[in-house]
């Protein structure tokens, strides 16, 4: 029998670094503010920390734009403050994945500079290239995720280069050999530092269509950057045959360490999501059509069980992410907003597969208010009246105080305007009913539970308002109506968790209050 993997008892939480804790009152935070702060994460009983990217980098792209593969930006810290990290989340039996961004580098990568030099550079294949269209513009239709065209003038060579996301990130080109050389070496020189896995940014991307043919247009242009990426029917620049061999490439140099690749494979169709983590390639995809269910009973069903057949155990689940808004603004935000948001968190923990929470989820957090001149994502500098990220990307509110604790400085991004110190972690532990509370136990009622042993698949049972699963002993129900609901439980069933108020099992019924999720276990089914 093959030993279980150690990923699939985790609960995975991303430290979105610029904004988790600052040690050196510059704004910004980094690495020695994460090791500070080490004790939250392990109360709060998460075990698998993905780090978004610390390499040296312009911050074009809040660090998605990569300089260097193989360094730590002086604002975040050292390679040194890395190797502390993966040391002490070991010693407290956690472990780290860091972000690798393969699709792309930074305009300031020593790469694309050489690349700059001409047609004959050795390193200017590293990237892709073409010749202006007939019309002397872009070589195709293909329009960058930030707004514009995926293509920028060289005007020196008078050859456009590939950027799906900003003209400082251009594409790297996986036809070249030498690329997928370069990454297999960059793999290894995370692995033997010790880290745990890794994070793919735009699992998805990586290879095009080498006839770089346009794409089929959408008939209406929403002027939104983001909308328009999605009316585009991305036949040739996203989810092309040949990327998932990378990956099973990858994965042969990943198991030599027990390492984990968990794919951002950004597809709203989880068929599309499953090819992924076929056998061979990536252990764990992101689920993110999980994201986008709003607060109505159907959907939220639909959703989870469309995700849960396609995926199954190799989907980790979303709650937050620091691209999206968060799961209490999503919800409707205020009081209701986190009350739904941990509910929501609730299900997702009793699911097959890895939950995870982005920073501040743990406090039930909707989106830090900012003014429009305080943003700093570039979808918002750069394109006029576009909604940016920078709304679930607030500092983390640690305490009460100036900027919330997060830094001695002035917070590189407002903490946000709507933050109280009830919100904070220093208050919220020590209060009973705070969301801390609710999700520290959540996790710790799923430790003891250990969905991730139960074989069985969700039975869906319920209906109406009540979005509910059976799995082996396991029982989870939703109340997505703000009256209390009633669900049918085997005789003998108690409860273990309710994600707001009180739940009871009396006359075979659970009593379901509204806008909570609650945990029923069956022993006698636990023991057949
Ligand atoms: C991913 C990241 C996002 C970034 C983009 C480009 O989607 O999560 O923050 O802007 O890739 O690297």
């Amino acid at each position: 029998m093959t030993p279980s993997p150690w990923w699939e008892r985790a609960v995975g939480y991303e430290v979105y670094l610029r904004s988790f804790s600052d040690s050196d009152g510059d704004g910004i935070g980094d690495l020695p503010g994460v090791l500070e702060r080490l004790d939250h994460l392990d109360e709060l009983g998460v075990e698998l920390i993905w780090l978004t990217p610390f390499y040296p980098s312009p911050q074009a792209d809040h660090g998605y734009d990569v300089a260097d593969y193989r360094g730590v930006d002086p604002t975040f810290g050292s390679l040194e403050d890395v190797d502390r990290l993966v040391d002490e989340l070991h010693a407290r039996g956690m472990r780290l994945i860091v972000d690798l961004v393969p699709n792309h580098t930074s305009d300031r990568h020593a790469w694309f500079r050489s690349a700059l030099n001409g047609p004959d550079d050795p390193y200017r294949d590293y990237y892709v290239w073409a010749d202006p269209g007939p019309d002397g513009g872009p070589p195709n239709n293909w329009v960058s995720h930030f707004g514009g065209p995926a293509w920028t003038l060289d005007e020196a060579s008078g050859q456009y280069y590939l950027h799906l996301f900003l003209p400082e990130q251009p594409d790297l080109n996986w036809a070249n050999p030498a690329v997928r050389s370069e990454f297999d070496d960059i793999l290894r020189f995370w692995f033997e530092r010790g880290v745990d896995g890794l994070r793919i940014d735009v699992a998805h991307s990586l290879v095009i269509d080498p006839r770089l043919r346009d794409n089929p247009a959408p008939g209406d242009r929403p002027t939104d950057p983001r909308e328009l990426f999605a009316a585009f029917e991305h036949r040739h620049d996203l989810d092309q045959p040949g990327v998932v061999d990378i990956y099973r490439r990858w994965r042969k140099i990943a198991d030599e360490h027990d390492a984990l690749l968990l794919g951002e494979v950004y597809l709203v169709d989880p068929g599309r999501v499953a090819r992924y983590v076929d056998d061979g390639a990536l252990q764990l995809a992101f689920c993110f059509s999980v994201l986008k269910a709003g607060w109505d009973a159907a959907e939220i069903r639909q959703t989870l069980a469309r995700a849960v057949t396609a995926v199954g155990d190799r989907a980790a689940w979303p709650l937050s992410s620091h691209d999206e808004a968060r799961a209490a603004s999503r919800f409707g935000g205020g009081p209701a907003g986190t009350r739904r948001a941990l509910a929501y968190l609730t299900l997702l923990c009793a699911l097959p597969g890895v939950p995870f929470l982005l920073q501040g989820d743990e406090l039930g957090l909707a989106d830090g208010r900012i003014d429009r001149d305080e943003a700093t994502d570039p979808i918002a500098v750069r394109n006029r009246g576009a909604t940016g990220r920078d709304g679930s990307r607030t500092p983390v509110p640690w305490a009460p105080g100036p900027a919330l604790g997060f830094t001695d400085g002035t917070p590189w991004l407002p903490v946000g305007r709507n933050r109280t110190p009830a919100d904070t972690v220093a208050v919220q532990r020590d209060t009973a009913d705070s969301p801390l509370s609710r999700v520290s136990r959540l996790l710790a009622v799923r430790r003891d539970l250990a969905p991730w042993t139960i074989d069985e698949p969700p039975e869906w049972i319920g209906g109406g308002r009540l979005v509910a699963f059976r799995r082996g002993r396991l029982t989870a129900a939703c109340n997505v109506g703000s009256e209390p609901a009633a669900l049918s439980v085997p005789a003998g069933a108690r409860v273990v968790y309710a994600s707001a108020g009180e739940a009871t099992v009396a006359d075979g019924l659970v009593r379901v209050p509204g806008e909570a999720t609650v945990l029923v276990v069956d022993d006698a089914a636990g023991r057949s």
